[in-house]
């Protein structure tokens, strides 16, 4: 068998001899009907976004209304096998104590990298047709835990904080949206870990992949493009003929990440209630991390500008309901986020008010004239400061999100402070 490992073994005209028959394998899954929405009604009501529509300060408060006015998922769920989970409870009673943001951070990040860590292993082993699974319940145990503490500070992380490679990280932070929503959704605990594990698990086709591809920092050609599309069957069937005992979920998560609510996204072409309801999450976060992640390509998008682009595809590439509740979960101005208020005041987004996320709890760190002052907290919704006019870049105002949270607002004495904002890849 060939090198798949070793770029110099990549030859993109030899495809077939690489991977014959992943695609014509496939299974069906449970109701699964890969039709496209072209040849049949919409399987679900839809909202037609407008296309001028912008995710901008100005219109924030319109957006947000509509998001509350989505209709309520149909409890469809086609596809989506359901587990016995365990009473919420009991997903509770291993988290310890609810901590502070300042005070969770620590923690998290001693998880995230331990999960980094394991997907390093989990890449390097399927590029020998291998599951790897050591070590796996440790992890999930500490990032559920985690975000049961505090959910902003694993939530954040990603976007404050880049470390690692994009094809680790990415797995992580997928895992780590994943199994906030599904908390944040009630589910239990056997639920919540299959959630975590969808998102770890759910690019694993890309370890199959050579590197040369998925590190390519140039446009693909179309062959290329094609053989990247094969990342999702490859996962899916090396998860199927794999001896790992893992949940259902995760094999959908793999195959159907890429599927669009309108049926436009690949392998299948699976459209609305065919897709899995795991499949539909995951695609959003996908994007969602993909966007606001940092890429050799590309900057990243700040989290706040990625959430729009995001909204402008409701009811075409993702489920409306599903994609309204994600938001809300993030925030409107996600925690992490850097805002300038219309007094010219700078901050650092700290806390959501869930009810009220045009108006968060922000901690003041700058003044007008661009000084560093005394950290002062400021809950919007009691009207503790003026309001937010824009989200603003680390590099813009020189503030750095991670710091700041750790130091409870103290201004960093990092000499380079942004050295851990952009820090390159490992
Ligand atoms: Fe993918
Ligand atoms: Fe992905």
């Amino acid at each position: 068998m060939r090198n798949l490992k070793n770029p110099q073994s990549y030859e993109p005209e030899l495809l077939e001899d690489f991977y014959p028959n992943d695609l014509r394998d496939l299974p069906k899954l449970p109701n699964a009907q890969p039709e496209r929405m072209g040849n049949k009604k919409a399987p679900a009501k839809q909202m037609e976004p407008k296309e001028s529509e912008a995710f901008s300060s100005s219109s924030m408060e319109d957006i947000w209304q509509k998001i509350n006015d989505v209709p309520k998922e149909a409890p469809d769920s086609q596809g989506e096998r359901k587990e016995p989970g365990k009473p919420l409870q009991d997903v509770r009673s291993f988290a310890g104590v609810k901590a502070g943001l300042s005070e969770e951070m620590p923690h998290a990040l001693k998880a995230y990298d331990k999960a980094v860590s394991l997907m390093r292993y989990i890449m390097s082993f399927a590029g020998e047709r291998k599951v790897y699974t050591d070590g796996l319940e440790t992890v999930t145990h500490e990032l559920i835990s985690s975000l049961l503490r505090n959910q902003d500070a694993l939530l954040c992380l990603p976007r404050i904080l880049q470390r690692g490679s994009y094809l680790h990280t990415h797995c992580v932070n997928v895992a780590i949206l994943l199994g906030a929503f599904y908390l944040q959704d009630g589910h239990g605990a056997d639920e919540v870990k299959s959630a975590v594990l969808a998102g770890i698990f759910h690019d694993l086709g890309k370890g199959l992949l050579p590197p040369a591809l998925i590190g390519s920092r140039k446009s693909l050609t179309t062959t290329e493009q094609a053989m990247a599309k094969r990342h999702p069957a490859l996962g899916h069937t090396l998860l199927r003929e794999s001896q790992a005992t893992l949940p259902p979920v995760v094999g959908m998560a793999a195959l159907e990440h890429h599927e669009r609510y309108d049926g436009s996204g690949y392998p299948q072409g699976l459209a609305g209630p065919n897709i899995s309801k795991v499949g539909r999450l995951a695609a959003i976060a996908d994007t969602y991390d993909a966007m606001s992640s940092r890429r050799p390509y590309k900057n990243a998008l700040l989290p706040h500008h990625a959430l729009g682009v995001l909204y402008k595809k409701r009811g075409k590439h993702f489920h409306p309901d599903l994609l309204a509740r994600f938001v809300k979960m993030i925030g409107i101005y996600p925690v992490g986020s850097i805002v300038e208020l219309s007094d010219g005041y700078c901050g650092l987004i700290t806390g959501n008010n869930p009810g009220n996320p045009l108006q968060p709890v922000v901690t003041l760190v700058m003044d007008p004239t661009g000084q560093n002052m005394q950290a002062l907290e400021c809950n919007l919704a009691n009207g503790e400061a003026a309001d937010i006019i824009r989200c603003l870049s680390p590099v813009e105002t020189r503030i750095d999100p991670y710091h700041t949270i750790l130091s409870n607002g103290k201004p960093s004495e990092d000499p380079d402070p942004f050295l851990h904002v952009f820090s390159q890849s490992k």
